[in-house]
């Protein structure tokens, strides 16, 4: 693999022999789990591929964003089937997963309690958390509220910590392995045990997925929190900036001048 990059939105420039879903010129956005490429002006995708048109009012820098956390957010929600009124805490609201998770989950009706540094709480907020708990003034572990979800998305608890912040039978879900690569194995475990467990689900990308998110994007349910904009010749920096573990939501790369 040489170039990097699973999510992209553009225009089609061309179509194979055969291809009946799309023609040239459609605006699409899409995910491109497996087999990377996406940084760059060109990517080529299978036409039943994680691949859907953009909604008329949504902009390239908007739905490039839109396949790749929200899709890791959107499985996690659906392994452990969570529904309307159910209680969820979400760890790392301000990540890429993290900040689809919140808008996700109270889409779905869920009463969510998420947790980020002081200076995030307003744009949690804003994206529809009932509840937030500021990490650097508060471990989140200790909050007297019971959840029959909590979902970490960013790697930054255990099972074992989260534990007790779990009703009867609830769910630790992470979007990472977690200490010592345990989450893979618990997800394996517990449910053998009985009681609260882990899951730790294989994420897919397909066709409906993509269809999903252009409906939450076209209904407004669902807006990717961008952080900052670079140029594909400023790559280097991009990458710089997310390795630093602190970017809030998502960093666009345009094939073309940015706007900001
Ligand atoms: N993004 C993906 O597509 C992807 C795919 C597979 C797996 N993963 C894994 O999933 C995790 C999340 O990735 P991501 O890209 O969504 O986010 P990310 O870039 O790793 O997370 C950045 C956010 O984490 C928050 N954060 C930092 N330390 C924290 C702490 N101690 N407690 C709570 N929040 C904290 C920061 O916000 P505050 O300033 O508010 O703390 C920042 O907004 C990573 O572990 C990654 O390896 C990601």
């Amino acid at each position: 693999m040489t170039v990097l990059g699973n999510e992209f939105a553009g225009a089609v420039e061309a179509v194979g022999r055969g291809v009946t879903f799309f023609e040239v010129g459609d605006r699409v956005f899409g995910y491109n789990g497996t087999r990377f490429g996406a940084h760059a002006e060109y990517v080529a995708m299978p036409q039943d591929g994680s691949l859907a048109t953009m909604p008329a009012k949504v902009t390239y820098e908007e739905a490039a964003p839109s396949t790749e956390g929200s899709h890791y957010a959107l499985s996690l929600i659906r392994k452990a089937k969570i529904r309307s009124g159910q209680d969820v805490l979400v760890n790392g609201a301000t990540g890429a997963i993290g900040s689809a998770a919140v808008q996700l989950l109270k889409h779905l009706g869920a009463n969510v309690t998420a947790v980020c540094a002081s200076e995030h709480l307003e744009l949690v907020k804003g994206l529809g958390a009932d509840r937030v708990i500021d990490y650097t003034a508060q471990d989140f572990t200790k909050d007297p509220q019971t959840y029959d979800v909590v979902l970490d998305a960013v790697g930054k608890s255990s099972f074992g910590r989260c534990k007790r912040l779990l009703k009867p039978g609830g769910i630790y879900l992470s979007s990472d392995l977690g200490p010592l690569s345990q989450n893979p194995i618990l997800a394996l475990i517990t449910p053998l045990v009985g009681g609260k467990r882990v899951m730790f689900p294989i994420p897919k990308d397909d066709q409906e997925m993509a269809r999903y998110l252009k409906g939450l994007l076209e209904s407004g349910a669902f807006k990717p929190v961008i952080d900052r904009r670079y140029r594909l010749d400023q790559i280097v920096e991009a990458y710089t900036y997310v390795e630093t573990g602190q970017k809030i939501g998502n960093v666009v790369i345009s094939v073309e001048p940015s706007t900001s």
